[in-house]
C-alpha cells in the first residue's frame, strides 16, 4: 500500500496546481484521476485557447454565500503570479476584451506547463483510477482504489462540479464533503445558455446564429457583452453571465441596442421624409435579420404586409408615436421569461457546492476535520465568465498546496 504525504483526487486546474505547490515544498504528491488524460477542461476551455485568467481579477466577479470568502486565495496566489508562469513557459497570449486572456496558440499548451511543473516538483500522477471508499485512519486517509488501497497525511478533494457529465464530471466531491460532517449548499448549472419556448422559441430559432451586443439584466446585476440567438434560446457571453444570476420564474430585460434611444432614432427617421419602411430603418440599428424579425413581429412591418398582400408597404410616416414606442420597447426594454437553463449538459460551472463556512479561506482545509482539503470548482466560489473560473482554480489549489 502506497502511502504519500498528500493524496489530491481530481487531476483538472485545481488539483494539479495544488499538486505542484505542494511539490515544490517537498512533499510527495499523488495526483488520482478517473479519466484517462488529465486537465481536459482545459483542452477544451476558451474554444480550445483557454482564457487562462483576467487582469481585473477582483473579489466582485464571484458568486459565494459568503462573497469575501474568496478574497484571501486570490490575494495569496493572484492572475500575475499565473501570468508570470506562463512567461516564463513562453506561452504567447493575447487580452481579448475585459481583461480575458487567452492562448494564442492552444490550450493544450497551459496543460503541457502544468504536467512539465508537476514533473519538476515530483508530482504523481496516476490516471485511469476509480476512487472507492475514502476513510479517516490514525496517520491520516485511506483511499481504496481499483488499482489498491493508498494512505496519505492529507487528502485534497479536486474533483470539480457537476458540468458537463459527458467529460466525468461526478458529485464525489459534494459525497465527500457531507461524508466528513460538512455542509454542501444546493449546485446549479451556471454560465449556462437559457432557454425558451413557444413563439419565443420560434422567434430564437429563425434568428439562430445571429449575435447582437446586448444589454442583459436581472434587478440590478446587468452585463453588456454579446447576445446569440440559438435553436433552444440564448446564449452568447451576456446570457451565459446572467445565467448564473437567473432563478425559475424571473424575467430577463434585453436591451438590444443598449445606449441607443431607437425610438428617438425611429422618430427622427421618420421626420426625414417617412418614406422608409420600418424594417429598413430598425437595420440601421440591429442585424439584418434581427431588424426584420423585430418589425414582423411588432405587426407593423414586413410580415403584416405579407399577410395583407394587397395592402400598401408600411413607412414610418404611417406609424403613430405609441407604434413607434412600442417597437422601439421590443428593442430596447425586450423582457424575456426563460423556461430553463440547458442544465450541467452543457453549463460551464456549477455554482454552490461545499459551503465556505466550513473551510479555512487561507489554507482550503476544512474546520473539523484536519487533513482534509476541498478546492476549486467544487467550493462554494463562482467566477463570471471570462477567465475568473480557472483564477479561482489556481488560487485556491495554490493556497492548499502551500499548507498541507
Ligand atoms: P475540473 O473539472 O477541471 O477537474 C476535476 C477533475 O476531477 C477532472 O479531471 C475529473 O476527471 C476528475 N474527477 C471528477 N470526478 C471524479 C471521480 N469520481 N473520480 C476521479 N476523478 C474525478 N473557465 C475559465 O476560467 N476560462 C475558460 O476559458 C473556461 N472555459 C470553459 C469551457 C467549458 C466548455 C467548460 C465546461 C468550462 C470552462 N471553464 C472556463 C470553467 C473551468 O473549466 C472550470 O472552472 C475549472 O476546470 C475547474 O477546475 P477544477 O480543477 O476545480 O475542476
Amino acid at each position: 500500500m502506497g502511502h504519500f504525504d498528500a493524496i489530491v483526487l481530481g487531476a483538472g486546474a485545481a488539483g494539479l496546481m495544488c499538486a505542484i505547490e505542494a511539490g515544490k515544498r517537498g512533499r510527495s504528491v499523488l495526483v488520482l484521476d478517473h479519466a484517462k488524460k488529465p486537465a481536459e477542461k482545459i483542452r477544451i476551455s476558451g474554444g480550445g485557447r483557454c482564457n487562462f485568467t483576467n487582469v481585473n481579477t477582483r473579489r466582485e466577479a464571484f458568486l459565494s454565500t459568503n462573497p469575501r470568502f474568496c478574497v484571501s486565495a486570490l490575494k495569496g496566489y493572484t492572475q500575475h503570479d499565473f501570468i508570470a508562469l506562463v512567461r516564463r513557459y513562453s506561452i504567447a497570449f493575447h487580452e481579448k476584451a475585459l481583461g480575458q486572456l487567452f492562448c494564442d496558440g492552444s490550450a493544450r499548451e497551459i496543460i503541457a506547463m502544468l504536467l512539465d511543473e508537476c514533473a519538476a516538483a515530483g508530482v504523481r500522477i496516476q490516471l485511469s483510477t476509480s476512487i472507492g471508499a475514502v476513510e479517516k485512519s490514525a496517520a491520516g486517509f485511506r483511499i481504496a482504489t481499483d488499482k489498491g488501497a493508498l494512505t496519505c497525511g492529507s487528502l485534497v478533494v479536486a474533483t470539480g462540479g457537476k458540468s458537463i457529465p459527458k467529460m466525468g464530471a461526478t458529485g464525489l466531491a459534494y459525497d465527500l464533503a457531507r461524508q466528513f460532517g460538512l455542509n454542501v449548499l444546493p449546485t446549479r448549472a451556471g454560465l449556462v445558455p437559457l432557454m425558451v419556448q413557444g413563439g419565443l422559441l420560434e422567434m430564437t430559432s429563425d434568428l439562430s446564429g445571429v449575435s447582437v451586443d446586448a444589454r442583459v439584466s436581472i434587478g440590478k446585476t446587468r452585463f453588456e457583452e454579446a447576445l446569440l440567438f440559438t435553436h433552444r434560446g440564448l446564449s452568447g457571453p451576456s446570457i451565459l453571465q446572467i445565467s448564473s444570476y437567473w432563478r425559475e420564474g424571473q424575467e430577463v430585460q434585453i436591451d438590444l441596442a443598449p445606449d441607443r434611444d431607437v425610438f428617438a432614432e425611429l422618430k427622427a427617421a421618420r421626420g426625414e421624409g417617412g418614406r422608409q419602411e420600418l424594417h429598413t430603418a430598425l437595420s440601421a440599428i440591429l442585424p439584418r435579420r434581427l431588424a426584420e424579425r423585430v418589425a414582423a413581429d411588432s405587426g407593423f412591418g414586413k410580415a403584416a404586409e405579407a399577410s395583407t398582400a394587397k395592402s400598401a408597404p408600411l413607412r414610418l410616416a404611417d406609424l403613430s408615436d405609441k407604434k413607434l414606442k412600442a417597437v422601439a420597447d421590443a428593442v430596447n426594454a425586450w423582457r424575456v421569461l426563460p423556461n430553463g437553463t440547458e442544465g450541467y449538459r452543457t453549463a460551464e460551472v456549477t455554482l454552490g457546492g461545499v459551503d465556505t463556512a466550513g473551510l479555512s479561506s487561507k489554507t482550503m482545509q476544512a474546520n473539523d476535520v484536519p487533513g482534509l482539503y476541498f478546492i476549486g470548482e467544487c467550493v462554494d466560489v463562482t467566477g463570471h465568465l471570462g477567465g475568473y473560473n480557472f483564477q479561482w482554480a489556481w488560487s485556491s489549489g495554490a493556497a492548499a498546496g502551500r499548507s498541507l
